[in-house]
């Protein structure tokens, strides 16, 4: 894989730069508006969400905390278990905080819904999950997150953080990945 012809496996681009943009901004005032009066720890999951975790923080106008985790799932192929361990744990004491957990993609759900039953465990004073694509097809409702950026069919997607084996990520666009891509 070379990093010169990454836009050359993009199948097509499924939001551009301006539609990301106007979508964070958007979300920025939807959280303040929610976390009003209160001080949410803005938690990125590390590397997906490092992207439009730093673009969500800068649109939300308020007092914050940002801090980030970094977990593994342990699953067969590409599917998840919902087994989740840390391999970063959060850098502050979370304990009576309101805690905003941002995701990249919501798929399965598994993975958030194991951390926000961890996280209730460590006497969080709330716990709320956003993810930036929401595959809705993928999950039961009740695995939503409370926030979503936009709902997507169930097509492999890169770029603004996602990957696909670490590539990708720089993208500034999330893009459908051409299938040839990870089926040769
Ligand atoms: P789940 O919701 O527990 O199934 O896992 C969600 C995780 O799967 C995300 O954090 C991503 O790392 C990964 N993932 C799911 N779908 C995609 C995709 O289309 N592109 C890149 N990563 C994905
Ligand atoms: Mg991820």
């Amino acid at each position: 894989m070379n990093i010169t012809t990454a836009e050359n496996d993009i199948e097509y681009i499924l939001f551009n730069e301006e539609q990301i943009k106007a979508r964070v901004t958007e979300l920025g005032a939807e959280l303040a508006e929610y976390y009003k009066g209160t001080t949410p720890v803005m938690t990125g999951v590390l590397n997906g969400a490092s992207i439009f975790h730093s673009d969500l923080v800068r649109a939300y106008k308020g007092h914050l905390f940002i801090d980030f985790i970094q977990v593994s799932s342990y699953g067969t192929g590409t599917s998840s278990s919902g087994t989740i361990t840390f391999k970063k744990d959060f850098g502050t004491d979370i304990k009576g905080k309101d805690v905003l957990i941002v995701e990249d993609i919501v798929d399965s759900g598994l993975t958030l819904k194991y951390l926000k039953e961890m996280l209730k465990d460590r006497g969080v004073k709330s716990v709320k999950t956003i993810a930036f694509l929401n595959k809705y097809e993928c999950h039961p409702r009740e695995l939503d997150t409370d926030f979503y950026g936009f709902k997507i069919e169930n097509n492999f997607v890169v770029g603004y953080g996602l990957d696909y084996a670490q590539h990708y990520r720089n993208l500034p666009y999330i893009g459908v990945l051409k299938k040839q891509v990870y089926e040769s």
